[in-house]
């Protein structure tokens, strides 16, 4: 039997790299989010670390093929931990992504927009200056967005105003690349979009797409059977509900389940 991809994050952001992966292969998935203690962007990098290990520990005890830590913030404080704690491959977001942006960006001036803490951990610019040192990179933190698109905000006035108001902040740099730096904001992709006209020639980096193309070794040589075990720490139904409208299920047999970690 193929053993299964698993996914992380904080909350329902994890299920756009997910969706990525699926469209994909239909090889078996597992994900969990940690809808108690989202979100993971305010809080200290030993909580951060400490909650990402107890979720995928939940996800060890199914022997998957690799994880996902689907969670930039998670990346950011909790990869190498991760990496050195588990048996199986632990594959961040932020080095793919990075590295996109810098093969992306002309004028060498990246715009990240992510969570306090992956901004704080100057991680993403870290990597960025490890291939070219000479690329300006700019960090805004954007904590009222994640809480949003949380809520099921993805393309509506309320998170288009919280966008728009995040996007001011990074006042006149001239980027050519916008990181989306947090797994939440690309679920509200088409906002971004719209309020970045594609004259301004601005190219949009999601992660997910690179971090994926990892993944390639771990798929069902036979194509997998489309099993998705869902779990989250809290209310199950609030995240079905989200999932259901991020991700085309039809073709999968997916399950959902409440599931207990060590407390806020
Ligand atoms: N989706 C997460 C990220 O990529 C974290 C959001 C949060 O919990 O603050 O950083």
């Amino acid at each position: 039997m193929t053993k299964p991809i698993g996914f992380f994050d904080s909350g329902v952001g994890g299920l756009s790299v997910l969706k990525v992966a699926m469209e994909q292969s239909n090889t078996p998935y597992l994900y969990i989010g940690d809808t108690l203690r989202v979100p993971y962007g305010v809080r200290t990098p030993e909580e951060v670390k400490r909650f990402t290990l107890e979720c995928i520990d939940l996800m060890a005890a199914q022997d998957p093929a690799a994880v996902v830590i689907a969670c930039n913030t998670a990346t950011a404080y909790a990869l190498k931990a991760a990496q050195a704690r588990y048996d199986f491959p632990v594959i961040g977001v932020i080095g793919p992504g990075a590295r996109a942006a810098v093969e992306k960006s002309q004028k060498k001036k990246i715009a990240l927009l992510a969570t306090e803490g992956t901004v704080k951990s100057g991680h993403y610019r870290e990597t960025i200056r490890s291939y070219d040192p000479s690329i300006e990179v700019v960090g805004v933190g954007a904590p009222d967005l994640v809480v949003a698109i949380q809520d099921g905000h993805m393309d509506d006035a309320e998170v288009e105003a919280i966008i728009a108001r995040y996007l001011e902040e990074f006042g006149d740099f001239d980027y050519d690349t916008l990181i989306l730096g947090c797994t939440h904001f690309p679920l509200a992709r088409s906002v971004f979009e719209r309020l970045i006209p594609a004259e301004r020639g601005v190219a949009i980096i999601d992660p997910a797409v690179p971090t994926v193309q990892q993944l390639e070794a771990y798929f069902a040589p036979d194509g997998g059977d489309g099993s998705i075990q869902f779990m989250a720490t809290d209310d199950i139904v609030a995240f079905q509900n989200i999932a259901e409208r991020v991700l085309d299920l039809s073709g999968s047999k997916s399950v959902f389940q409440k599931v207990n970690v060590g407390g806020k």
